[in-house]
């Protein structure tokens, strides 16, 4: 039951909110082996992650801040900064990368699926540990240059960036839609 409303007290915390101390690397450890628990069909474990902190966080700042001008040639500084900025918000970033295995039986969508629920337990898992966490893409996440940089392989894909850390801010809770709405019977 703890569990339970554990996780309907998820939420994410915005990135510029994210402060030291980030889960250290046994904390990341363990976030990450619930990631690898998640629900797989054929237990391929199609995905990888990149932990990303530190002088790393100002590589991928350069990183994005070229894929921005390649994308935008008329970008002005302001915008550029702001962009450049994104990843050092935060002290942690986790780059979850599907790691798509051809297979006649698992079709590459239900590999998404897997690392998809990875990510979300990673979500999970970190606020477990008391600490705060935001699941974000944008335009990066879709970026040849990006991808390429990050070392990702054709078969790669990129399902999110999770900026993590400690909360700086209390977030209250957020509403939870009706379950009525979402729901039908066939009985
Ligand atoms: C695949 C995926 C990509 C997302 N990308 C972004 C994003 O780029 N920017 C953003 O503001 N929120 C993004 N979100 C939403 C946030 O992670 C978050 O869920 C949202 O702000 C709502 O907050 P909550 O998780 O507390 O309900 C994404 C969520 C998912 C599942």
């Amino acid at each position: 039951m703890n569990e339970l409303l554990q996780h309907l007290d998820r939420h994410s915390t915005p990135a510029k909110a994210l402060d030291e101390p980030a889960p250290d690397d046994s904390q990341l450890k363990l976030i990450l082996k619930t990631a690898l628990s998640a629900p797989d069909h054929g237990r391929l474990h199609p995905y990888r992650f990149i932990s990303i902190r530190g002088q790393g966080r100002h590589r991928l700042s350069e990183i994005f801040g070229r894929a921005i001008q390649q994308r935008e040639p008329e970008v002005d500084a302001a915008y550029l900064k702001k962009q450049k900025d994104k990843p050092l918000r935060s002290p942690l970033i986790v780059v979850v990368v599907a790691h798509l295995i051809e297979s006649p039986k698992i079709p590459e969508i239900e590999q998404m699926l897997s690392a998809g629920a990875a990510a979300h337990n990673i979500l999970l898992a970190s606020n477990a540990l008391g600490f705060g966490s935001i699941w974000l893409t944008g335009a990066n996440a879709y970026d040849r240059y990006v991808c390429g940089e990050l070392g990702l392989a054709d078969n790669e894909r990129i399902i999110g960036f999770i900026y993590l850390g400690t909360p700086t801010l209390d977030i209250p809770p957020r509403p939870i839609p009706e379950v009525s709405n979402h729901l039908s019977y066939w009985e």
